[in-house]
């Protein structure tokens, strides 16, 4: 007989609930490349949403097709990281919106949209959720867990700009990936990439050596040193 339900199961440690990651068609489909890999090395579990519309970038930026079946494989593969963390990877089609990440009763950490393109953009500032990466987005802000989008267009027009502020009224992070040149560590595309991944796993508490922290940095000659240490 199955021990009653009110009885005290053995303490078995629960693993840790997914991030949810959205790939749209906007270009920078590496970046979300990138994330799931980090997030993947680390131990964590990842629930990927592609949409069909970014099917044709990721083939343009990658060479990755994402048609067809066995997606999660190609996706591990294309990353060189071993075929059995696929206990860790669920990948899902946009327009599943019978799956998991779609209700609230589902435990995710939150969800990152990266890129973000406009038109993903639209439909979540908007609650329009006829798709499972907007969907997927609109349960997370609604069970306040943490939502970060990487809006990726340029320049922005002010509908863009309408939508950007209304998800960050909302609560959600922005974060678009900025070129960003302070430190060496930033001095190459894949410095750049790496600054914007450690941005966002910065946002879920991951910890990650993809950029020096500023204060850790050792100084470019003839740039003044800090005040704490100035005599
Ligand atoms: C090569 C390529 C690059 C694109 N880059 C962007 C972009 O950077 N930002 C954007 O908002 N849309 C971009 N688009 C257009 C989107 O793919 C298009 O608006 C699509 O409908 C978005 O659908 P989704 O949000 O369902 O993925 C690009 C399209 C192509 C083919």
């Amino acid at each position: 007989m199955s021990p009653a339900a009110n009885e005290p199961s053995p303490s078995k440690p629960r693993p840790k609930p997914p991030i949810v990651v959205g790939i749209t068609g906007a270009s920078g489909s590496i970046l979300g490349f990138r994330l799931i890999e980090e997030l993947l090395k680390l131990g964590q579990s990842v629930q990927l949403v592609i949409t069909e519309k970014s099917y044709q970038v990721i083939f343009e930026e990658t060479g990755l097709k994402m048609g067809g079946q066995n997606k999660a494989i190609r996706v591990l593969d294309h990353l060189n990281l071993p075929e059995s963390m696929v206990d860790l990877l669920e990948v899902f089609e946009n327009n599943r919106l019978d799956a998991a990440p779609s209700s609230g009763t589902h435990m995710t950490q939150g969800m990152v949209v990266i890129p973000c393109s406009m038109g993903t953009l639209g439909r979540i500032a908007n609650g329009i959720t006829d798709t499972l990466v907007a969907r997927a987005a609109d349960v997370t802000m609604k069970e306040h867990r943490k939502l970060v989008v990487v809006p990726r267009e340029s320049p922005f027009n002010q509908i863009h700009l309408r939508n950007l502020s209304m998800l960050a009224q909302c609560g959600v992070v922005i974060l678009p990936p900025m070129l960003t040149f302070y430190l060496p560590d930033f001095g190459t595309i894949d410095g750049q990439i790496n600054y914007t991944i450690g941005k966002v796993l910065d946002q879920f508490g991951l910890g990650h050596d993809l950029y020096t922290r500023w204060g850790q940095h050792i100084p470019a000659a003839g740039a003044s040193a800090p005040l704490s240490s100035q005599a």
